[in-house]
């Protein structure tokens, strides 16, 4: 489980859609003025990414990701947004580096939000600490992201976004993940909820897929194939989001033709949005 790094993914095709999710979801929580927000991140990793570090040039896998979106001027405006956070965190026009989920939320948040933020490797965590400084909004945590929601839900803002982004390395990840849905649905169950899944030519991923559709939740489900989805390893990744704002189906239905357009590989599955109520 402690084997993980993220920095050899990051900014691939499966970062695009995730953070594009997060950053949508955070804009429209954001909107309501005045009223604090909760950002909870049970799968920190270490930050931001440097991409020319030795990890994510080894399989420069952003490569086929942001960096295909970063030079066109022909964005869907929600689309441009997410693209422009990421040009924040880079001083010229060169992409070299991309920012982690806690760092696109400590973006969009403002004063008045807080960020707390789990992860369990030691290295990423010294990273993230670093990337935290001295920022009194964020509280970096070393723990087990999944079992800590039982303790610290429902937040003291009574509004949270809780981003699931496990490494799926072991299997007992999709287990936790429900789990930890199902903890969130008992305990807060108002909260906002986005799960990050791969997508994979397996049967106990299908079953994971259908176990997720039957939870009796306001949900979203977006899938997103780069690739046909038969044959080895990741064929693009999926997100479940609980409680999704109103806004969000129809953002997506937008920036999912372009997206696939300039992602996907000739011949990828087509990606799918499922909307289902209580
Ligand atoms: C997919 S990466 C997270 C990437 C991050 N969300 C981002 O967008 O930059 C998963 C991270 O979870 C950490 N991890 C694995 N199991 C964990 C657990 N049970 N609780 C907290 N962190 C865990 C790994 O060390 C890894 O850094």
């Amino acid at each position: 489980m402690l084997s993980y790094r993220h920095a050899f993914h990051a900014g691939n095709h499966a970062d695009v859609l995730k953070h594009l999710v997060e950053v949508l979801i955070l804009q429209y929580l954001v909107q309501k003025e005045g009223k604090p927000l909760r950002y909870i991140d049970t799968h920190a990793g270490p930050g931001s990414y440097a991409l020319k570090g030795s990890f994510a040039s080894k399989n420069r896998e952003f490569k086929s990701g942001i960096a295909r979106l970063w030079r066109r001027d022909d964005l869907p405006p929600q689309l441009e947004h997410y693209v422009n956070i990421v040009r924040g965190f880079n001083a010229s026009s060169e992409l070299l580096h991309y920012p982690g989920s806690p760092a696109i939320a400590a973006k969009i948040l403002g004063a008045t939000h807080r960020l707390q933020v789990f992860e369990l490797h030691p290295d990423e965590l010294s990273r993230l600490g670093a990337w935290a400084g001295r920022d009194r909004r964020i509280k970096v945590q070393q723990a087990d992201g999944f079992s800590a929601l039982k303790a610290i839900l429902p937040p003291l803002e009574k509004r949270a976004l809780v981003m699931i982004d496990p490494p799926y390395e072991v299997k007992s990840d999709y287990d936790a993940a429900i789990a930890a849905l199902e903890v969130g649905r008992q305990k807060f169950a108002t909260g906002v909820y986005a799960l990050w899944y791969p997508l994979l030519d397996r049967d106990d991923v299908s079953a994971f897929v259908k176990r997720l559709e039957k939870m009796s939740v306001k949900s979203l489900l977006v899938e997103f194939p780069v690739q046909s989805m038969m044959g080895e390893g990741m064929r693009g990744s999926g997100m479940f989001i609980v409680n999704p704002p109103w806004t969000l189906q129809q953002q997506l239905e937008v920036c999912l033709p372009y997206l696939h357009a300039a992602l996907a590989e000739p011949g990828a599955a087509v990606w799918s949005l499922r909307s289902q109520g209580e």
